[in-house]
């Protein structure tokens, strides 16, 4: 259907829908979006428009942030003491603990659920502290020490709170327990393993999606209960 008087804006031959007349206009309907859209291409590309100095850039594709995506521009130099041995990096300053542990230094112990910081998987202690190393950055950790789980046993010997997870069977999949070890060895050091309902809401933070909770809290209670009964005690 033709909305415009003149006869030269009838739609064109084998347009169909796509040779409607837009808004009474001359333009056809694909006249108009092929116009539309290569303008915004140009407004897009277009050096004058972008602010001084950013043309000159090259983008970097955030899918590359994590490899050698700068060239070796803009990469930084620092060093972690992971386990025990000190590491020397140069990374992209926007890479997380997480993906420096896993990509780079091939400790793959340490996982990756959400990225986010809302299932624990990632869990590593940092200068003894527990964190999300999905959501620290490796450049704030320069000089910094970081246990992962493979950093907790002995040799052959297994850390008491790794001991306890595989006596009571605190895993199915077993994809959350680095991070339920990590951060159950945390919360016991802090205090926080005192009772069931401690356990619960101070290890809330690491999600089992296999809901091995009984068995991991169990673990942790046996784990908490040597690790007080090997303490020096007070005179
Ligand atoms: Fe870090 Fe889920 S991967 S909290
Ligand atoms: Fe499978 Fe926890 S054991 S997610």
């Amino acid at each position: 259907m033709s909305t415009a008087g003149s006869p030269d804006s009838s739609p064109e031959e084998g347009e169909g829908l796509d040779g409607e007349l837009t808004f009474g206009s001359p333009l056809t309907r694909r006249r108009f979006l092929a116009m539309s859209s290569g303008a915004g291409a140009t407004l897009l590309c277009s050096p004058l428009l972008l602010p001084s100095g950013a043309a000159a850039q090259t983008p970097v594709p955030i899918s590359a942030v994590g490899t050698a995506a700068l060239d070796g521009e803009g990469l930084i130099d620092l060093s972690l003491k992971i386990n025990g041995k000190t590491f020397p990096l140069r990374l992209d300053p926007r890479v997380t603990l997480l993906d420096a542990l896993r990509d780079r230094l091939q400790l793959t112990g340490s996982k990756k659920g959400c990225d986010h910081g809302q299932c624990g998987a990632c869990t590593v202690l940092l200068e003894g502290r527990r964190v999300n190393s999905c959501l620290v950055l490796a450049a704030s950790c320069d000089g910094d020490e970081v246990t992962t789980i493979e950093g907790l046993a002995q040799g052959d010997t297994l850390h008491p709170m790794q001991a306890a997870f595989l006596k009571h069977d605190g895993f199915q999949c077993g994809y959350c327990t680095p991070g339920q070890i990590c951060s159950a060895v945390a919360c016991v050091t802090e205090g926080h393993a005192q009772t069931d309902e401690q356990i619960r809401e101070f290890m809330s933070g690491n999600i089992c999606r296999c809901g091995a909770y009984p068995n991991i809290r169990a673990a942790i209670r046996e784990a908490h209960d040597a690790t007080a009964a090997a303490a020096p005690k007070r005179p």
